[in-house]
């Protein structure tokens, strides 16, 4: 059983293909209406985003209440670049036989533009190269820690991570332009619930996952937050797959 948790689909496709690749399912924790029964499985997954160098929060949260049966296990976390220490950190609430993460295209646009197009699908296609080698690695059952850490991987996970979750997860500075139509795809796609319409267009609770699913993925790109984004490309994987792989 592998479980992911995913804003803008980098983690939902990597947990698809891991899931296809060692012939097992994959399961969105935000669908889930209960704890799973996990006594028949044969092994547990973990795939999610790197969010300031740690672990959405979320999947902590699921991780912890998810009793530990003596199967292999593992996690994969998806970042653009350095994920820190956050597979160790992450083993310390579930333990891991192998962790690993998968470079995959920027999502944070709040912190910078997105990836080239060019660089997404290179990122893109080296990911399918890597997700076969980790499917092998799993199905032998070996223990493997490869993660790109990066410099600076203890201040990084400990400090700037506890900032993160501690002050830079508000919402408030979500707003929508006139161009927005009223759709409310925005409002049914958040995974925190974080949004409700009203007088027909969005508003934001006052803290969110920060997944920025909402602000990449609505159709008339009317989303910015604060002064940061505007100017700047959006990115969802679901732009770049080809049809049979979009669920
Ligand atoms: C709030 C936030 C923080 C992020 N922090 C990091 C980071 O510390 N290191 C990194 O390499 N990528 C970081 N990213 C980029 C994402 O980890 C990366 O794009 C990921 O694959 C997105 O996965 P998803 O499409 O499943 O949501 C961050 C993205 C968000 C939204
Ligand atoms: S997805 Fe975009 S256009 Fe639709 S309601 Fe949300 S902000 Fe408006
Ligand atoms: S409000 Fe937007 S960024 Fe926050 S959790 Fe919902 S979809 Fe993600």
């Amino acid at each position: 059983m592998i479980f992911y948790f995913s804003g803008t689909g980098n983690s939902a496709w990597a947990a698809r293909q891991l899931a296809n690749l060692t012939e097992d399912e994959a399961y969105n924790i935000i669908s889930l209406k209960e704890l799973p029964d996990i006594g028949n499985a044969k092994q547990i997954g973990f795939v999610f985003p790197v969010y300031a160098w740690g672990a959405p929060e979320v999947m902590v949260d699921f991780a912890k209440k998810l009793p530990q049966p003596p199967v292999f296990t593992f996690g994969v976390c998806t970042c653009g670049g350095d994920a820190g220490l956050t597979m160790k950190q992450f083993s310390k609430w579930y333990s891991l036989s192998s962790s690993y993460s998968l470079v995959m295209p920027n999502n944070y646009i709040i912190g910078s533009d997105t990836d080239d197009k060019g660089v997404i699908l290179q990122k893109i296609t080296a990911a399918r190269v890597e997700l076969e080698q980790i499917a092998q690695e799993i199905h032998r059952q070996e223990q493997v820690y490869r993660v790109h850490e990066g410099g600076l991987a203890g201040v990084k996970s400990h400090l700037a991570n506890l900032g993160f979750n501690k002050f830079a997860r508000s919402a408030k500075p979500f707003f929508t332009e006139d161009s927005c139509n009223g759709c409310g795809l925005c409002a049914r796609n958040c995974p925190a619930h974080a949004i409700s319409l009203r007088d027909g267009k969005p508003i934001w609770a006052a803290q969110c996952y920060q997944c920025l699913r909402c602000i990449n993925e609505c159709p008339q790109r009317a989303i910015q937050y604060g002064k940061s984004t505007a100017g700047r490309h959006r990115y969802t994987i679901w732009a770049y797959l080809p049809q049979d792989e979009q669920f």
